[in-house]
């Protein structure tokens, strides 16, 4: 992870800079997932804020000296600077903090570890402050540009799971983010250099503000139109004035009405458009003279197989060779890498 870390600092060093210059004085930042707290150079920097309360939660409580002698080096403690660390034992899919009680959550090559991401993040979600709080992550993935290297990914993921303590190469972690029921993240994106399979990696500051009918899908939306509570419950809506956000927790009689108003409106809206592309589906098919209804695509009868046909079954033959082989190239200089990384730690520990 050494090389990983020098690899992501200067993105990570940018990201920190962002997230320090939109906190509240005195704010409360949870770190999930801390582990040996490699992220305390950041919070150490002379750009952090002072007074921070930092809470970091992680299931392994043998990274705990690890974190604070991290935390030491790098300044955290100073007396002047008025920081307090508390490190506690926990999971990300149930987070001991209390809900809307985070100024940030930092969580970097987590998601990748723990069991269910799609329960971590709502948790980060309720443990963030519902209008201000942000959220800065990290996060390998799969690849999205590389096919070959995707399948190479996806191939190792099984034995890496049980070699790194449950790590995934192979989570689209920035689409389960987006899906999460942030507003706005925009993820970068990037590879780093000589980092194998955590490549590549997706960062990005997001905000905990939930734009829900974005995110509850046709028929959870049009059973909180049906006044259905339960799923209501965990939504916040906002109007295009963004001070005007409403959590239907804890709204009041008229901020519930107006909850229920504005997810009709999002069902009416929506149905509105599935008719506008429907009409526009008819006409374009009718315009080309098809006798389709414009229902469904035409459908075409299967091929049967012409001599350019064999010709192109046998170049797609020799692709998945090729494929094949690359992939077996790519798994075995993975594994090469990790034992030469394993052995470099081995004659470190004897010295
Ligand atoms: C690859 S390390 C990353 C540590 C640190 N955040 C970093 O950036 O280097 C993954 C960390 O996630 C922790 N972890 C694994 N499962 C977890 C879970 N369900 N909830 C929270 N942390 C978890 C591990 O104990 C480990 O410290």
């Amino acid at each position: 992870m050494v090389d990983y870390e020098r690899a992501v600092a200067k993105k990570k060093k940018a990201l920190f800079k962002e997230l320090f210059q939109l906190l509240p004085p005195k704010p409360v930042i949870l770190e999930v997932g801390i582990g040996s707290f490699p992220n305390a150079l950041y919070l150490g920097s002379s750009d952090a804020p002072p007074e921070m309360d930092i809470v970091g939660v992680d299931p392994n409580e043998f990274m705990k000296q690890y974190a604070l002698e991290n935390a030491k080096k790098a300044g955290i403690l100073t007396p002047e600077r008025g920081n307090s660390l508390r490190l506690v034992r926990g999971i990300a899919e149930r987070l001991p903090v209390a809900d809307q009680s985070a100024d940030a959550v930092v969580c970097t090559l987590t998601l990748c570890s723990v069991k269910n991401p799609q329960k971590a993040l709502s948790e980060i979600r309720r443990a963030l402050k519902p209008r201000s709080g942000k959220y800065l992550f990290v996060e390998h993935v799969l690849s999205e540009t590389n096919p070959f290297f995707a399948t190479a990914q996806r191939l190792a993921t099984p034995e890496h799971v049980q070699a790194a303590d449950g790590c995934h190469f192979d989570r689209q972690t920035l689409q389960t983010i987006q899906e999460a029921g942030f507003a706005e993240v925009k993820g970068d994106y990037f590879e780093l250099d000589n980092c194998g399979f955590l490549n590549p990696t997706v960062a990005a500051v997001g905000e905990s503000q939930v734009r829900c009918y974005m995110n509850i899908g046709e028929e959870r939306a049009q059973q909180a139109a049906d006044g259905d509570a339960e799923v209501l419950k965990d939504l916040r809506l906002y109007e295009p004035n963004p001070e005007n956000v409403y959590n239907a927790q804890s709204a009041s009689r008229s901020q519930w009405s107006f909850l229920i108003d504005v997810v009709k409106e999002h069902v009416a809206d929506q149905e509105a458009a599935l008719k506008a592309q429907e009409k526009a589906q008819r006409s374009s098919s009718g315009s080309s003279g098809s006798s389709n209804s414009g229902q469904m695509p035409p459908v075409q009868e299967p091929p049967t197989p012409s001599a350019g046909n064999k010709a192109s079954i046998l170049l797609l033959a020799v692709v998945f060779g090729i494929i094949g082989l690359a992939t077996m190239f790519l798994m075995r200089k993975e594994k090469e890498e990790q034992e030469r990384r394993k052995a470099k730690k081995e004659k470190k520990k004897h010295h």
